[in-house]
């Protein structure tokens, strides 16, 4: 019989663990809910007596408002979390390894490693252990083999996955109302008892028929197989984009003539200056890696296609600028509006804004940059990251980081569009322009701008995926 699930917790209180775990503690009141990290500045902001939380999701201080302290806690002592819980997701970072064996691509799962080992050498009973990180196909089973070498006597560990699809920016929309919730089990009595427990968990507020129940084996692959399409249909966008930029087609009219046919659908089909995210090209390496581990190398070279693609795609604008002010930006000021890889993120992991700025320098311009919600600090971690072989004190030299849309573009060359949020739908263009340096361009990687009424005001336009 499936146990009921009283005491939750989460290991990693990151992008995932901590809206998807503060959301499982406000839609299940009855559940204890202990999101634990052993970074302890992220845990005193998420625990900050003004809100002042370690990431800005729209609508998160809200739902941790109504649920911190009541059934939800914020811990630094990952052993007592675990100790008490009857469920753990294991909701850790899984980044791109940096080197040893498949450097570049494969998935690093030390920190999943190590969190299970926590997990068997602290805890006194049983557990339901969740994957709720990205992983690579059959990584459950490493966790089982770790567990079981390592657990008491009398201690079982039941193993699930269960992983994550909110996408940043709407991570609390997605997590009240998901396409569905996915969860892969041995298929076993066992197995299955516990995907019960997790199932009765996500039931107090989603509906039955979008909680899939799946195999272990298969959930994982899963979630690298959205990832992997999702982000093929912005890469098949962005290469249509080059070839509009060519002839005179219009890459919006484009995906709206073919999104209109039911069998492709209309999301997910905006070109752009090319994806970012923490996620989509580390988890399509991941699955190259996989395929060619799998002695698959044409399906290893498909997918690789896809982040080629994106790398194209984010160099060829980079070009576009150069091209078009003349062939030369050295000693030229570029603003550059946006950081973040996407709006409503202060989130700038692999952001394309970042490869920007870094062609840019190394044409030696000067850029400025604007972003409502991205710190400072991390502007120049980024940047310092992007050009290791410079000194920061050098890179200071050449980037500025203004407060606002209009600050950024005084006494510019160009404005360059990198990230889509709202504000920049509303910028005064006419007072932007009066405050340029002639002649003044707009470079739009997001389609926000309207070209027409831009060149009427006397602006020289280049959007991408359109030829004019
Ligand atoms: P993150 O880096 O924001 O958070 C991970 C947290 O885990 C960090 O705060 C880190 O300190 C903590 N941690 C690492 N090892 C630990 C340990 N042994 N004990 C306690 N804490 C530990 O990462 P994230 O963006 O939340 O992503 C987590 C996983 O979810 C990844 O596998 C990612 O691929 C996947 N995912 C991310 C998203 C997204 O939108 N960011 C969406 C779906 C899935
Ligand atoms: C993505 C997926 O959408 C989530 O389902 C998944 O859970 C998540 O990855 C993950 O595994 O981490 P996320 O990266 O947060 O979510 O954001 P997306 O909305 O998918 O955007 C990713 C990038 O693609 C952004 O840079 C965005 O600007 C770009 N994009 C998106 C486009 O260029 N065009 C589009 O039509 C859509």
């Amino acid at each position: 019989a499936s146990v009921k699930v009283t005491k939750v917790c989460c290991i990693g209180a990151g992008y995932v663990g901590g809206p998807t775990c503060a959301v499982i503690a406000l839609k299940c009141p009855h559940i204890q809910v202990t999101i634990v990290d052993l970074n302890q500045a992220r845990v005193d902001a998420w625990n900050s007596p003004d809100f002042d939380l370690p990431i800005y999701e729209p609508g998160l201080v809200d739902v941790v408002k109504q649920a911190r302290g009541r059934n939800l806690f914020f811990s630094t002592d990952v052993d007592k979390g675990i100790q008490e819980a009857d469920l753990i997701f294991v909701s850790v970072n899984t980044p791109t390894k940096k080197s040893g064996v498949g450097a570049g691509f494969a998935a690093d799962l030390n920190y999943v490693e190590l969190a299970t080992r926590r997990i068997a050498a602290v805890a006194h009973s049983s557990k339901i252990v969740v994957e709720k990180s990205t992983v690579p196909c059959r990584t459950a089973e490493s966790m089982r083999t770790i567990l079981e070498a390592n657990s008491r006597p009398g201690c079982r560990f039941d193993i699930l996955s269960n992983p994550e699809f909110l996408a940043e920016g709407t991570a609390i929309a997605d997590l009240f109302s998901p396409d569905r919730v996915l969860i892969g089990s041995l298929q076993s009595p066992e197995g299955k008892a516990a995907c019960e427990s997790l199932a009765e968990v996500y039931a107090n507020w989603v509906p039955k028929e979008r909680i899939l129940t799946v195999g272990l084996w298969s959930s994982e692959l899963s979630k690298l197989a959205a990832n992997a399409m999702l982000a093929q249909r912005i890469s098949s966008i962005n290469a249509l984009s080059a070839i509009c930029e060519a002839t005179g087609a219009n890459i919006d009219e484009v995906a709206h003539a073919i999104g209109f046919d039911s069998r492709i659908g209309p999301k997910f089909l905006r070109a752009s200056v090319g994806f970012g995210g923490s996620c989509f090209q580390k988890d399509i390496l991941n699955l190259v890696y996989l395929s060619e581990s799998l002695h698959l190398p044409q399906v290893a070279a498909y997918w690789r296609q896809v982040v080629e693609m994106n790398e194209y795609q984010k160099h060829r604008f980079s070009k576009t600028v150069v091209d078009t002010l003349f062939n030369t930006i050295t000693g030229k000021h570029i603003a550059v509006l946006g950081f973040a890889f996407k709006a409503d993120t202060g989130d700038t992991r692999e952001s394309p804004a970042i490869t920007l700025v870094r062609d840019f320098l190394s044409e030696r311009a000067y850029v400025t940059i604007y972003d409502p919600k991205v710190d400072d600090v991390q502007i120049w971690l980024d940047l310092a990251e992007a050009c290791p072989n410079v000194p920061l004190e050098n890179i200071k030299k050449q980037v500025t980081i203004a407060r606002s849309s209009l600050e950024a573009c005084k006494n510019k060359e160009a404005v360059v569009i990198a990230t889509e949020w709202k504000e920049f739908r509303e910028i005064d263009w006419q007072t932007v322009y009066e405050h340029m340096n002639k002649p003044a361009f707009v470079f739009d990687g997001r389609m926000i701008v309207d070209a027409d009424v831009l060149k009427k005001i006397g602006f020289k336009v280049k959007v991408i995926g359109r030829g004019d």
